[in-house]
Order: C-alpha cells, then sequence, then structure tokens
C-alpha cells in the first residue's frame, strides 16, 4: 500500500517537475486578447485589464462563499462571466509576466487552491500551471521522505511565481533550510474549510488588490 501511494505519487511530482521552466504561452495570449464570448456586451472589444479585473470582481462576488456549486450563481452571472474568466484571468497574468520579465520582484501571481483531496489539488495545480505557463518548482508537503501523506479530507495549495516562505511556514513544513522558496514552488498543506475554487492573485505595479476566488477546473480544457 505504502509502495504503491509512493509510486502514484512520485509519478504526478516527476510530470508537475519535468517540464521545467521557460515554456512560453503561444503569441497569441499576449496582452490583448479578444473575446469569443458571443453574450457579453464586451465581445467585440479588446479586453483591459481593467475588464479583465471587473468581470473577476463581479464573479468573485458570487462565488466566494463557502459550499458553493456552479447552480447556486446567477445565470447571468454563469452565462456572462463564467465563459470569459480564463481569458480574464490569462490577460491578468500577462501583464504581471511582463512586469516579472523586468524585474523579478514585481508582478507576482499566487494561487491558493481549495480542493476535495490530494488527488484534486494537485491535478488543478497542474492544469493551471500549464494553462497560464507559469514556472514550476516543487511540490513541497505532500510527502515525508519521499512517502505521501495519508491525507483523508481536503487540501490547500499555495503557489507562489516569486515569494519566498517565512520562517514559520519553513518550519511548520519540516523542511529546514533546504527550503529555499524558488519560483513556482508550492506547499500542500491540510484543509478542513468549505471553500473550493482557486483564489487567483496577481500584483500588479497599479498597486490595486487582486484577488478573486474561481473555478477549480476553469483550465481543466489545457
Ligand atoms: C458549509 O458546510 C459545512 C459542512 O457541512 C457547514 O458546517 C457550514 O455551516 C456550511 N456553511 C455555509 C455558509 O452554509
Amino acid at each position: 500500500m505504502k509502495l504503491e501511494s509512493f509510486t502514484r505519487i512520485s509519478l504526478l511530482f516527476a510530470i508537475f517537475l519535468n517540464a521545467g521552466h521557460g515554456f512560453l504561452l503561444p503569441s497569441a495570449c499576449r496582452s490583448s486578447i479578444v473575446l469569443k464570448s458571443a453574450s457579453s456586451d464586451t465581445d467585440t472589444d479588446t479586453l483591459t485589464i481593467q475588464q479583465a479585473s471587473q468581470i473577476l470582481q463581479e464573479w468573485d462576488q458570487y462565488y466566494n462563499k463557502e459550499n458553493t456549486s456552479g447552480n447556486s450563481l446567477p445565470e447571468e452571472i454563469m452565462n456572462k462571466n463564467r465563459p470569459i474568466l480564463p481569458a480574464a484571468i490569462r490577460l491578468l497574468n500577462e501583464a504581471a509576466r511582463e512586469e516579472r520579465d523586468k524585474d523579478s520582484t514585481m508582478g507576482r501571481c499566487m494561487l491558493g487552491i481549495c480542493a476535495s483531496s490530494i488527488d484534486e489539488g494537485i491535478a488543478t495545480l497542474k492544469s493551471w500551471v500549464t494553462g497560464l505557463g507559469l514556472p514550476r518548482g516543487i511540490l513541497h508537503g505532500a510527502d515525508k521522505d519521499g512517502v505521501q501523506l495519508d491525507l483523508d479530507g481536503g487540501v490547500y495549495i499555495k503557489y507562489n511565481t516569486g515569494g519566498f516562505l517565512t520562517f514559520s511556514q519553513i518550519r511548520s513544513s519540516g523542511m529546514g533550510f533546504d527550503a529555499l522558496w524558488r519560483p513556482g514552488d508550492a506547499l500542500l498543506e491540510p484543509y478542513d474549510g468549505n471553500y473550493r475554487g482557486v483564489y487567483f492573485q496577481v500584483e500588479l505595479d497599479d498597486g490595486v488588490f487582486r484577488q478573486y476566488l474561481v473555478p477549480l477546473d476553469t483550465f481543466d480544457e489545457a
């Protein structure tokens, strides 16, 4: 049993790590994205940072709650905002990436994944990192000495393109000072809350606080 889960998790880690750094989004996904959604007022416009933020803000108002399921959201928000979420997130991510490319202390992108299981959490992390072309690092906290932790319930995975662990986080992860926080590293911990989704946060140089809770499967098709 131990061996089985070790093999399984090692394979996942290997997939997560192997793709390496430095793969780029197709050039179509640059800062100007033409909306394809048929049901939106903005469908023929070019999405701006302001519009993308607004779309995500509106969505977050309804979705950032405990025990949300897509069905409980107003139809208008499902029809208008849901289809544009990936484009809005990509746009903000691209703006952040441009800032990161100029100055590595700027343009941080952070994900906070609240999932029902370790498998769902890791699958979500992979689909987002792939979907957004984010740097891939190491997933900490999912195993001890190479053996997957026995986590039955929900998990929280924190991903950061450029940040660092605080000393207390390093201590609680048991990694000691080997644990340098590198771009694209993620930390997994048990989570018993009732939120489900991905907190997407970007830091742009306008200083506006941008953090939105969006569905786990936003980039599943990626
Ligand atoms: C969400 O579900 C949990 C567990 O069933 C429950 O304790 C909590 O009160 C619920 N929260 C809301 C806002 O309904």
